[in-house]
């Protein structure tokens, strides 16, 4: 009797934690605040200046730009819960919670243009709708607003081809990196977010206002990769594509949507999430049966920072200046259920935060193609790193390629001889350090430190049978041979360039386009 309602109670445990609003890294964005470590108080501090150019002026290029790559979104065929603009649901929030209690908003007086004028630009502000809002399985007719505009009876255009258009705002900021490098990244808002059947739960993960977001690389006009995000911020990215594997319509890419959740799939079909707890099977219903959202022409563009050398986020002005609002575009969770104390989520979750986070950061995987022989790194430092090491006098910079391949089992040894390795490549793909059946080693190189000029390292290749580059990272060293500080690593995918997809490859020819800065992110 126990295991049964044990495993249930593990499954809308892992529910929540893919589809609540869960504390990630990317809500340090919200913070601007990003230190380079305890130690250096005085560095790197990303402070919140004014945008000395107007919102829509002298950014033609990079709004060009944001419209040229304009995703198509595919719907779920089985999807009720449709996008709308950020001013369709505001008349709806006729109050905020603000740690746990309720300030009344005067109705109908929330606007694009006082979104951000709230106390503390509505920093811990959850903007709230009073109607019920926990379908199980069905809205309530009060709140049937929460469909979107597509959701409405004969809201949505017919296409023609038995298929319905959705014609709704799309917010796209771009990301100068330097070097010809720009980030795109579109962001995407729903009135509702519907969560997973979860047995004698219920539908869990609910919660009204949803933001899920695609992330696009450019390189000088022309696009390089794309990430493909399902639960922001979470484990579960679909990861980093190169251009040459995404799907494209019109040159723009294709992205298929969850249904309920909304996360954004670079392919159709059933996408498993991150198996957890070894057993726990969660899926993302995708296909391409439903209604297409195309967003060229809708896109509401946004300048993110001023330049990749200030790293300092835009103080949003002219018509933009509501995305400075730090608040929640929906309700706060439930905490009342019998089973909280156990899972931490009710049937009804948080509203995750607004789209305006932290994108500073590269993309989830370094391209990089695969070579034969030594790998080769070639990287650059930002220009507060550069200052940062030049202050503290450091001599050299030391690289460490992170090397992996299964770790050899006793009892796997008569497997390999018969030709079955297949349990080592799963533990290649799973990947992460700490697991018992993947072994970890790094090889290293040196170049002098040289500022905010182009590094260059050389490093031996990983060697032994399903040897693997994994990651690299950096340290700061001192003439005397001490290190000082080392980065976080930077995940590595290599490609062949006419072969789709990633393989593993003993060595890469990397050229880093992303700055080291920060934490190292
Ligand atoms: C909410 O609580 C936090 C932590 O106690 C506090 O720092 C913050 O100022 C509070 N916010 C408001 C608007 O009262
Ligand atoms: C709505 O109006 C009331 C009363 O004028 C005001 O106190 C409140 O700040 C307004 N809300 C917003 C978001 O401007
Ligand atoms: C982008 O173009 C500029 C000017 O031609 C060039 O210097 C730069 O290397 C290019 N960027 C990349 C990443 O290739
Ligand atoms: C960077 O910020 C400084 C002041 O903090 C400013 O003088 C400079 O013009 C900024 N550079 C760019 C490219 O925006």
């Amino acid at each position: 009797m126990m295991v049964p309602q044990l495993s249930l109670i593990l499954d809308s445990l892992v529910l929540l934690s893919l589809t609540s609003a869960s504390p990630t890294r990317g809500y340090s964005g919200l913070t601007f605040q990003h230190s380079f470590d305890a130690s250096s108080g005085d560095l790197l501090q990303d402070k919140l200046i004014s945008d000395d150019l107007k919102h829509d002026q002298g950014h033609e290029a990079m709004i060009a730009l944001l419209d040229k790559y304009a995703p198509v979104l595919k719907l779920s065929i089985a999807e009720a819960y449709f996008p709308s603009s950020v001013e369709y649901m505001l008349p709806h929030f006729t109050y905020a919670t603000v740690n746990g209690s309720k300030h009344y908003l005067n109705p109908n007086n929330l606007t694009l243009s006082n979104l951000d004028s709230l106390p503390r630009r509505g920093q811990d502000y959850f903007l709230s709708i009073p109607e019920p809002h926990n379908p199980q399985p069905f809205i309530e007719p009060s709140a049937e607003y929460l469909l979107g505009p597509a959701g409405q009876d004969g809201g949505m255009e017919d296409g023609g081809d038995g298929r319905g258009r959705v014609k709704e705002d799309i917010y796209g900021f771009w990301v100068d990196q330097g070097r010809g490098v720009v980030d795109l990244w579109y962001w995407t808002y729903y009135p509702y977010n519907f969560g997973k059947f979860a047995g004698p739960f219920g539908v869990i993960g609910n919660h009204v206002g949803d933001w899920e977001h695609i992330r696009m690389r450019t390189i000088n006009g022309t696009a390089e990769s794309v990430d493909y995000h399902a639960h922001s911020g979470g484990p579960t990215v679909s990861g980093t594509l190169r251009w040459k594997d995404v799907e494209k319509e019109d040159g723009r890419p294709v992205g298929y949507i969850a249904a309920g959740s909304h996360g954004i799939w670079p392919t159709p079909g059933n996408h498993e999430l991150a198996p957890l707890l070894n057993y726990i099977k969660l899926v993302d219903i995708c296909d391409d049966a439903g209604p297409i959202w195309d967003t060229k022409g809708s896109v509401i563009p946004f300048q993110y920072w001023n330049s990749h050398e200030n790293r300092t986020k835009v103080n949003h002005e002219g018509k933009g200046h509501w995305m400075n609002f730090r608040g929640r575009y929906g309700n706060t969770g439930e905490n009342n259920c019998w089973w909280y104390k156990l899972v931490g989520n009710c049937q009804l979750v948080d509203a995750p935060p607004g789209p305006n986070r932290w994108f500073g950061s590269p993309p989830i995987c370094t391209i990089a193609p695969a070579v034969s022989g030594n790998s080769r790194y070639a990287f650059y430092l930002s220009e507060r790193t550069a200052r940062w090491a030049k202050r503290r006098h450091v001599a050299n910079i030391q690289l460490e390629q992170v090397c992996r391949r299964p770790r050899r089992k006793e009892d796997e040894m008569e497997d390999e001889h018969s030709g079955a390795g297949s349990s080592r490549s799963s533990a290649l793909e799973r990947g992460g350090d700490d697991s018992d059946d993947v072994e970890v080693w790094t090889t290293t190189g040196t170049c002098k430190f040289r500022g905010q000029d182009r590094h260059e390292i050389t490093t031996m290749a990983c060697k032994g049978m399903q040897a693997a580059v994994k990651s690299y990272r950096l340290s700061f060293c001192l003439a005397d041979g001490r290190c000082i500080f080392s980065t976080v690593q930077r995940d590595i995918c290599a490609y062949v360039e006419d072969k789709e997809g990633y393989i593993s490859s003993r060595a890469v020819d990397l050229e880093d386009l992303d700055e080291w800065f920060d934490m190292g992110k």
